[in-house]
């Protein structure tokens, strides 16, 4: 049907499904538009099951056109006008567990005030739909799309919460679990009771051949308590892929069915007011035998045909990829050649991450610079989410590529690094929890909390008032560098006031054995409450730094995302220089690693900025015709040229 492209006897056949000529007209272009990209991704992946497919997916697409809401309609004309909503740097986002952060959706909503003071315009809900009972990865095993988790809340208390999140200019950010469901999910209920349809919506094997020779070259990401990536089960009888627990069955993306399946809930949480999905697991979706199938091309198509599809009936909705792969990978997920910024709308960027634990760890940001510089560019409608933490562990993702670039042995590196933020490493200030160790490998991720990780405990428990303040600049050092690099910064519910790591997860028995739960803490309201009134508190100092920071940002143009952050080269290994060429100026960040006072030489600023410079985060100029100028410990500074003489 539409395989033939938008031909006049099919726009004629289409526009019989409106009573509206202009909705009929909006679809119709839309279609005209993204339906040749839609219909060409589909052939890429499904070949000649392509028309059958589009036959069942243009019904959903009506269905979920027509039942979109007035409001979000009005959205999706408000966001075609601005393309770019996500590049912007009034952008900030917060990401929170429902339940740690308010109880229930409806404490959510008793919550906006605090985080539209804090500047927030996109706040990711941790999962909240509904799980399987018990253990549920944090939410990441989806019993039901369609439903919230019970103790959470209603689909309508989630519509309500993302119309008032909307009210105040704030998009409601959902997960998409995309790579697997809980075993409890019907459609694998259904395949347990032997229905062949859906039996073919996983990866099942009735015995040990294919998943052993797939075994020869797949990673395992949860080696610790789920080993390998196959599980047997006994209702089925077939050995189950299941890639991350025991209990998350993998879908089998080469089925059309799964496709149509997720466009229809794509779409029907789309109209529930969901702006942006994060597109969890993403590299995971596609298998192929002999490879670590991850990052397959076909993962690349798919996005790409799941973007159309949303694009068509819901245009203000985004992609975030949360692909956490090697850089040149994930590339791929903004988009390169032909899928050039038609996948995902954002990414992580995860190295970012990564290379400012290393960078706090070493006080060296020699190997840093080096990654940010091999980082390929990415396309300029797309945007990075930067983040200092997030709800998971931290893998030391280091390319020996790029530590040798530094003269750095990668392995070497990675030991260091999960020795330090374990806090095993002498001297280390940090309190960390090792996470997976695989004994293969002698991988060791981390657990911990930002302020933890950055030294507040060990500090505290010390009672060491320099160590303390050390912290306290750490955490807001690494925050400076991701609200100044051009993108989506994402702050992690409680860093914004420094929590530390809560060890009574341990007491929660689904908890116990994932220690990631050490950094998802419930929030710390009487301390939100109590930092005005005594400023003094490393929380109050990191949530006033932070709310500087982020008020900053927000005046400066040059942090849009759609210009690359470039790193230089710097004559003081402590010291990172960023700068961006916006159209609208120069942008230079420069941060200081270290706890050490530096003298910075000025050319390697005036050559950049020019001789007269504002700091934007002091409000104060700097004359660069000294040889030097003082860094302070952890100081950053946001230069830009002045022609004013100071
Ligand atoms: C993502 C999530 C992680 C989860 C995994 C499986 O990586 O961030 O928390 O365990 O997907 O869904």
């Amino acid at each position: 049907m539409l395989g033939a492209m938008l031909n006049s006897e099919l726009a004629a056949q289409l526009r019989l499904a409106f009573d509206d000529d202009r909705d009929a007209d909006t679809f119709l272009m839309r279609l005209d538009r993204y339906g040749p990209e839609l219909v060409a991704s589909l052939r890429a992946v499904y070949g000649d099951r392509t028309e059958d497919l589009l036959d069942t997916l243009i019904p959903v697409l009506l269905h979920a056109f027509h039942t979109r809401p007035a409001d979000l309609r009005r959205l999706d004309e408000a966001r075609l006008l601005r393309p770019d909503w996500l590049q912007g740097p009034d952008v900030v986002g917060y990401v929170a567990y429902t339940d740690r952060f308010a109880g229930t959706l409806r404490g959510v909503g008793e919550h906006l005030d605090y985080l539209q003071g804090l500047g927030v315009t996109y706040l990711h809900l941790m999962p909240l739909l509904r799980p399987r009972d018990g253990e549920n990865d944090g939410g990441y095993a989806v019993q039901d799309y369609r439903a919230v988790r019970d103790d959470l809340g209603t689909m309508d208390d989630l519509s309500a919460l993302a119309r008032d999140l909307r009210g105040r200019g704030i998009s409601l950010v959902l997960d998409l679990v995309l790579n697997h469901v809980a075993q409890e999910h019907e459609w694998a209920a259904r395949a347990r009771a032997g229905d062949p349809a859906y039996r073919d919506y996983f990866y099942l094997y009735p015995d040990r051949t294919q998943p052993d020779a797939f075994e020869r070259t797949l990673p395992e990401v949860f080696p610790d308590f789920a080993p390998g990536n196959f599980t047997w089960n006994g209702d089925a009888q077939a050995w189950v892929w299941t890639t991350f627990n025991t209990y998350q069955w993998d879908l089998n993306w080469s089925n059309p069915a799964v496709f149509r399946e997720f466009v229809d809930i794509i779409l029907h949480l789309a109209n529930r007011g969901v702006e942006v999905f994060r597109l969890d697991a993403i590299a995971f979706i596609w298998k192929r035998l002999g490879t670590d199938s991850q990052n397959q091309p076909e993962v690349h198509w798919l996005t790409r045909a799941l973007r159309a599809c949303a694009r068509i009936v819901a245009p203000a909705v985004a992609f975030k990829a949360e692909a956490i792969v090697a850089p040149a990978d994930l590339i791929h997920y903004l988009g390169t050649g032909d899928h050039h910024g038609r996948v995902s709308d954002m990414a992580y960027h995860n190295s970012l991450m990564v290379q400012i634990w290393s960078s706090l760890a070493s006080r060296d940001v020699r190997l840093m610079t080096a990654a940010l510089r091999a980082f390929p560019p990415k396309p300029t409608n797309t945007t990075w989410g930067m983040y200092v933490r997030c709800h998971d562990d931290i893998g030391w993702a280091i390319s020996d590529a790029d530590a040798a670039r530094v003269g750095v042995n990668g392995a070497g590196h990675r030991h260091f690094l999960s020795d330090f933020y374990s806090g095993e490493f002498p001297g280390s200030f940090a309190r960390g929890l090792v996470f997976q160790y695989n004994p293969q490998t002698g991988d060791r991720r981390i657990s911990g909390s930002g302020a933890s990780l950055a030294g507040l405990e060990a500090a505290l428990d010390a009672g060491n008032p320099t160590w303390t303040e050390h912290a306290v600049r750490r955490i807001l050092l690494s925050h400076a560098v991701i609200l100044g690099f051009g993108g989506v910064p994402l702050l992690y519910m409680g860093d914004e006031l420094a929590m530390l790591n809560d060890y009574t997860y341990a007491d929660t028995p689904e908890h116990a054995a994932d220690n990631r739960w050490v950094h998802r803490p419930r929030m710390d309201w009487p301390s939100a409450g109590a930092v005005q009134a005594d400023p003094s508190t490393p929380a109050a100092q990191v949530n006033a730094g932070l709310r500087h920071l982020i008020e900053v940002r927000k005046t400066l143009p040059h942090l849009h995302a759609s210009v690359e952050s470039e790193a230089l080269d710097s004559p003081d290994p402590c010291v990172l220089l960023l700068r961006r060429d916006h159209p609208a100026g120069r942008f230079l960040g420069v941060y200081n690693f270290s706890e050490h006072r530096i003298q910075f030489p000025s050319y390697a600023l005036r050559d950049h900025v020019g001789e007269f410079a504002l700091d934007h985060l002091t409000g104060s100029g700097f004359s660069l015709y000294r040889p030097t100028i003082t860094l302070d410990p952890f100081r950053a500074l946001w230069l830009t040229p002045t022609h004013m003489t100071i």
